[in-house]
């Protein structure tokens, strides 16, 4: 077990689960809202704490009632807050998140207006006292001055930098950090077109240093200080249900591997599998807690629009009419409400593909495909149970 500081943003995040990403002058109906505690740096902190380390954050908040949320989900978590600096103006640093119903990927829109960490509030914290110091690379002129005390106080404790975007001088920080987690969005803005070509370009100047490059589905590139660029294939997982902190928790897990005496490259494959564990469920919590492979009820080649499929998942044993409605796949549950009874006891069920509806075999009742409510019949105005299901890109259909 190590101790850990984190140097960065602590957000609260409110997160919107939609059933596709919304366009301009699109008004969408969420299945789902939560907040919950977000930030690069709170998200690897939280990480680190399951994976058995002792972290402590120092992040900034304002004097809000968002602020009392936000510390208290800290302790939840784990996570030390006695180095938050407060500022009385200011709101603690919000996100207004999308996550998309269909395949995981998530639409940050970050609001801040607080003032960045100070270097004097960063100075007073005993940092002799921690095992490894965490930096996301933002707030550069600040963390300029707080690089410069770790370089002079720290004797053998190690300085990692997330650098996720370009920043104005972030590069002057490189060269004090033992290990640097580069994301694409930073390699893409340099001008390079894969992990490989920034690391090459990165090497020379940087050859002390532990060097990564995530890039998604692509995997990831590393070069160990003094060592050989290397590829790390990404793990595919299936159903994804949610990308966001993915990248957090890959940098979590690379710096646990090297506490635990890793080789970089052993401690990146661990990583992209956790990555890629996190991303089968909803939130970081319980993120050691391996998922059950679901297996698929269905292939999207065995849908139409014109006719549904009577499918039984056998982990739940429930029995689900799948139909393919604009594109998208429907489910619901195989259960009339008029007299719970599956809809296809007396015969098929009916579908008429202009009215778009499709009709219970036992009384009559038509129901919208779109939304399963029911239009006609014995059980007028009342709804089929919606299922939510995920296709993956071989077209295997999964419910959630
Ligand atoms: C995910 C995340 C969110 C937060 C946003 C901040 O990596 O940390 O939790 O809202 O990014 O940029």
């Amino acid at each position: 077990m190590a101790k850990i500081l984190g140097i960065g943003n602590a957000v609260l995040d409110t997160v919107l689960k939609v059933p596709h990403a919304p366009h301009d002058d699109e008004e969408l109906r969420a299945s789902e809202r939560y907040t919950q505690i977000g930030g690069n740096v709170s998200n690897t902190l939280y990480v680190l704490s399951q994976l058995g380390h002792d972290t402590a954050i120092c992040t900034t908040t304002g004097g809000d009632s968002e602020a009392k949320q936000l510390i208290s989900g800290l302790k939840e978590r784990n996570i030390n807050v006695d180095h938050i600096q407060r500022f009385i103006k200011g709101r603690t640093p919000c996100s207004y998140i999308n996550l998309n119903a269909q395949n995981g990927n998530r639409a940050i829109v970050h609001y801040r207006d607080l003032p960045e960490l100070s270097f004097d509030h960063f100075a007073k914290i005993e940092i002799e006292e921690y095992d490894w110091l965490h930096f996301e690379g933002r707030n550069i002129a600040n963390l300029k001055g707080m690089f410069n005390i770790a370089k002079t106080f720290l004797t053998h404790q190690p300085v990692s930098l997330e650098v996720e975007k370009p920043r104005e001088e972030i590069e002057e920080l490189l060269p004090q950090a033992n290990l640097i987690l580069f994301s694409h969005h930073y390699a893409t803005a340099k001008g390079h077109d894969n992990g490989e070509s920034l690391l090459k370009a990165m090497q020379s100047k940087l050859p002390n240093s532990h060097l990564i490059c995530t890039w998604g589905a692509k995997g990831a590139w590393l070069c160990p200080a003094q060592g050989t660029i290397q590829h790390v294939p990404a793990e595919t997982v299936s159903p994804i249900v949610d990308t966001l902190g993915a990248g957090d928790t890959f940098n979590a897990a690379v710096i646990h591997h090297l506490i635990a005496g890793k080789p970089l490259v052993e401690a990146v494959q661990a990583a992209s599998q956790l990555a890629a564990q996190k991303c089968l469920k909803h939130g970081l919590d319980n993120l050691l807690t391996p998922v059950e492979p679901s297996s698929a009820i269905a292939n999207l080649s065995q849908l139409g629009t014109t006719k549904t499929l009577v499918v039984e998942d056998k982990s739940s044993g429930k029995s689900v009419v799948l139909i393919k409605y604009e594109n998208v796949v429907k489910a619901y549950l195989n259960n009339c409400p008029h007299q719970n009874v599956p809809l296809n006891e007396a015969y098929k069920i009916d579908v008429n593909p202009f009215e778009k509806t499709m009709k219970c075999s036992v009384h009559d009742a038509f129901f919208r495909i779109e939304d399963g409510l029911c239009i006609e019949g014995p059980c007028w105005d009342e709804q089929l149970e919606a299922l939510e299901v995920r296709t993956d890109d071989k077209g295997d259909i999964f419910l959630l």
